[in-house]
């Protein structure tokens, strides 16, 4: 049971204070019968709520996937700059979401956003083994010592060893490597940091992969959209959820 304010508030109707109001005028039914008060519970699973014309369709958790921008940070809030939730429409930022593991302000490509923190939790938990797929443009040319060294487990600056990691190379040229690089941890500037212990610099990052999710060739850097039914499924699926 949950107050109808606060519902509606959650959903985007507005404030409390806005959403008493619209309750007020007589525009919202419960069930058929115009609520009389904006402070009443119910339960939104057995109830039909409806707003006007509109039957509210009532969800708790949201599940976003984005093409995150570059010079946006993986943040809901910071002093200096945009954050990928300042981009999201007031109708998502409304359920309070939140980015599931960070990418680096000038990496882009596929960030999940939601706000169900039991997801979170088990996405970004080494336990469960979560891949993630990068492209990387690297500033020298890529060999198979590299793939060995990444295989074996990286050894950052700070002396932490890395899990063995994939790397794919792709095209390598007099201008550098084209490659991509699998890793199933998600430590501060990983892939740069992981470049740098072999001598390489990475100047070019984009996430392609999370899990089961991939990113969407439709989707523009700045876009985003909900997850479909089928991608959802496959992310509860790999996290045991259902
Ligand atoms: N590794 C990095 O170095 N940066 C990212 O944003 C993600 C992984």
């Amino acid at each position: 049971m949950e107050r109808l304010d606060k519902i509606l508030s959650n959903l985007g109707y507005g404030t409390r204070k806005q959403v008493k109001e619209i309750v007020k005028k007589g525009y919202v039914k419960v069930d058929g019968v115009v609520a009389s008060d904006s402070s009443i519970k119910i339960d939104v699973d057995k109830s039909k709520l409806e707003v006007g014309d509109n039957t509210v369709d009532y969800k708790k958790n949201i599940y976003i996937i984005m093409n995150k921008p570059d010079g946006v940070v993986s943040a809901t809030y910071d002093n200096y700059d945009e954050t990928v939730i300042d981009i999201l429409d007031e109708e998502y930022r409304a359920f309070k979401p939140f980015p599931v593991g960070r990418l680096d302000k000038d990496t882009v490509g596929l960030l999940f956003i939601t706000n169900d923190g039991e997801i979170n939790h088990r996405l970004i938990s080494p336990k469960w083994h979560i891949d993630k797929v990068y492209y990387a443009e690297i500033d020298k040319a890529v060999d198979e010592t590299d793939i060995k060294a990444f295989k074996d487990g990286i050894v950052l600056d700070d002396g932490y060893k890395c899990m063995p990691a994939k790397l794919d190379i792709v095209k390598v040229d007099n201008d550098g490597s084209m490659v991509n690089v699998t890793i199933q941890e998600g430590k501060f500037h990983q892939v740069k940091r992981m470049f740098n212990a072999v001598g390489k610099n990475v100047v070019y990052l984009k996430r392609v992969k999370f899990g089961p999710l991939k990113l969407d060739e439709n989707l523009r850097e700045g876009s985003y959209r909900e997850l479909s039914e089928s991608e959802l499924k496959s992310v509860k699926h790999i996290l045991k959820m259902n």
